[in-house]
């Protein structure tokens, strides 16, 4: 993923990014003939709180709808349970319209907010 040229999705320091999330969290990919077309990035690493953390989710444009992005969520479930999670968080942008449905039909309910983003919670 070094390289951002033909990209769907962009992050001002992609390689620390990258190093972060391999450090204490999960990255879980999804690809087809060879192309990357999403992506989860997330944490489990909250053993006080046992709160997952969704990071990020991201699927090619041309690849939504299509159930990818609910199997990298399922995943994440997945992943969070066998290590004790209770919880699963995360942040959306109020103005993300399309992030926010996605997570309400999969059961995600705003928990507090800040002035531009929602937090969501799935209990699990
Ligand atoms: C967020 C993301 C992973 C969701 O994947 P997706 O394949 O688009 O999700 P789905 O199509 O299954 O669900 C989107 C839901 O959002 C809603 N939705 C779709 N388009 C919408 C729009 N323009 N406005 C409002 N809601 C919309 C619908 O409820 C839809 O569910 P439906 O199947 O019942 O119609 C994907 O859109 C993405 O990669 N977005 C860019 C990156 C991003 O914003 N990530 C989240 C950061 S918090």
């Amino acid at each position: 993923m070094k390289s951002q040229k033909d990209a769907f999705f962009s992050i001002p320091d992609i390689d620390s990014y990258i190093d972060k999330v391999m450090g204490s969290g999960n990255l879980v990919t999804h690809y087809n003939n060879g192309k990357l077309i999403g992506f989860v990035a997330f944490y489990c690493n909250d053993e006080t709180m046992k709160h997952a953390f969704v990071s990020l989710i991201v699927v090619s444009p041309e690849m939504r709808n299509t159930g990818i992005s609910c199997s990298l969520l399922e995943t994440v479930v997945f992943m969070a349970k066998r290590k004790g999670m209770e919880k699963v968080r995360l942040e959306v942008k109020k103005n993300n319209h399309r992030a926010f449905g996605f997570y309400e039909k999969h059961g995600f309910k705003v928990n507090s907010q800040t002035e531009i983003s929602y937090i969501m919670e799935l209990p699990i």
